[in-house]
């Protein structure tokens, strides 16, 4: 089968590369890829949310299946264009991706089906927006409702911070119309956990559990940043936690998506945090996330491409997935200066890796035939064993052998999640 996947991130390179392994994997193209992702597909230069682009391309090619991972051509509605075009997707319609294009959609839904999440109130005044957060508790969180690159959510911890993001956000509309409507959250407490899952509407079947570091320096401080690093798995999501979040959170979700007549297919995100008062929904994502995936997927035993054929048919069944019994660990390798302003250009070299180890590119392209620096987040350096001490240790020797100039990364990943391990 000839398979073209949309985007050109890590993430992407994770899932090229686990479906680069499935038997029945025939060419992988990649749009738009990048210089990393060269070396396991074809790259074309059409941009992911060049939907008529990516719909031309895929009927000259033939393709067999298609695979859309990125949010954006997912809340445009790339798989229906596809499917329209009689190529089948992996990856939600745009009804159903509206989970993530919508924070006041999700939440709404939420509340409706009685599914654990933050208590909030939705504004589409700045004026009433700021009334209400005169007499608010502070800490709060203030979400501008649409995709924002994950930089819309702001924590602040007082009225004169909350006007600020106000007034980003509905006046000087720094998200766009994306800031339009915006919430304004209670400020939950607890470990954060990512649960991606395969779901074809009627099965919904979570993989293995994940934490990722979101700051960018050490201890996690600094600013929010895309994701400095992963592991797998998260050692807070013990399998009490697990089966109360299905029960609670994974199939009442699919259930309200299914009531709504927005049936999901495809990868949904569980994004959680484990309060004292159980586990709650902080965020949905509508696709696999980034850095997550560079985690999950080293550890998936099965068939990728399988899986996802299996989502697209409505034919997912528990037997399909199957993790190993190992951990993995991600370090992210930036440029020095992300997520603010970053130099680029800078020759990257790679070491040859071993078994139990990858190197998913994410911010880096050819130049005559050299890979160069492209972005804020360059890289990833993965490792899998058989426990997380030990994939930390190989993930960052692996990390220590990639050279470019300006190399930044947290020396901390996976701290945090082994010394719950050792119950510290
Ligand atoms: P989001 O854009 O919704 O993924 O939020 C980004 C990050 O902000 C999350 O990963 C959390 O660390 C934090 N966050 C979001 N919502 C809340 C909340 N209600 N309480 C505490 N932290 C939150
Ligand atoms: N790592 C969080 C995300 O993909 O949104």
């Amino acid at each position: 089968m000839d398979i073209l996947v949309v985007g050109g991130g890590g993430r992407e390179h994770a899932v090229i590369k686990a479906l680069k392994a499935s038997r029945r994997a025939g060419k992988i193209y990649a749009l738009p890829g990048n210089g990393g992702i060269a070396a396991d597909a074809e790259c074309v230069p059409i941009k992911a949310t060049d939907i008529a682009g990516i719909v031309e391309f895929a009927r000259a090619k033939n393709v067999d299946f298609a695979v859309v991972t990125p949010d954006d051509p997912l809340v445009l509605g790339c798989v229906d264009a596809l499917e329209l075009a009689g190529v089948p997707c992996f990856g939600p319609t745009k009804d159903a991706a509206i989970i993530e294009g919508s924070k006041v959609f999700s939440k709404n839904l939420m509340k409706k089906y009685g599914i654990p999440t933050a208590a909030s109130e939705t504004f589409t005044s700045a004026e009433e927006a700021l009334a209400y957060l005169k007499a608010a508790s502070y800490p709060v969180v203030i979400k501008a409702d649409g995709l924002a690159l994950g930089k819309g959510a702001v924590i602040v911890e007082n009225y004169e911070q909350a006007a600020a993001a106000v007034d980003d956000m509905m006046v000087r509309h720094v998200f766009g119309a994306s800031g339009d409507r915006i919430l304004v959250e209670e400020f939950l407490e607890g470990p954060e956990v990512s649960v991606l899952s395969f779901t074809d509407g009627k099965t919904v079947i979570p993989m293995i559990s994940s934490m990722d570091h979101k700051r960018a320096e050490d201890g996690d401080k600094g600013l929010n940043t895309g994701g400095m690093g992963t592991v797998a798995p998260n050692p807070y999501y013990t399998p009490e936690i697990a089966a109360e979040c299905m029960e609670k959170i994974f199939l009442p979700t699919i259930q309200a998506m299914n009531a709504e007549g927005r049936t999901f297919k495809g990868c949904l995100y569980f994004g959680l945090m484990l309060t004292k008062d159980g586990p709650k929904v902080i965020e949905y994502n509508c696709r696999f996330g980034d850095p997550e995936t560079q985690v999950v997927l080293p550890l998936l035993k099965s068939d990728l491409l399988e899986i996802m054929l299996a989502v697209r048919g409505g034919m997912l069944r528990e037997e399909l997935v199957r993790f190993s019994e190992g951990a993995a660990c991600c370090v992210v390798l930036a440029s020095r200066g992300y997520p603010k302003k970053y130099d680029t250009g800078f020759e990257i070299t790679l070491p040859e890796t071993e078994r139990g180890e990858e190197i998913y590119v994410a911010g880096a392209k050819l130049e005559c035939g050299k890979l160069v620096t492209s972005g804020g987040r360059v890289l990833g350096a993965v490792a899998t064993a058989d426990t997380l001490e030990e994939a930390i240790e190989r993930a960052y020797a692996l990390a220590d052998k990639i050279t470019f100039e300006n190399a930044y990364m947290r020396r901390d990943i996976g701290k945090r999640a082994l010394a719950a391990l050792k119950g510290v």
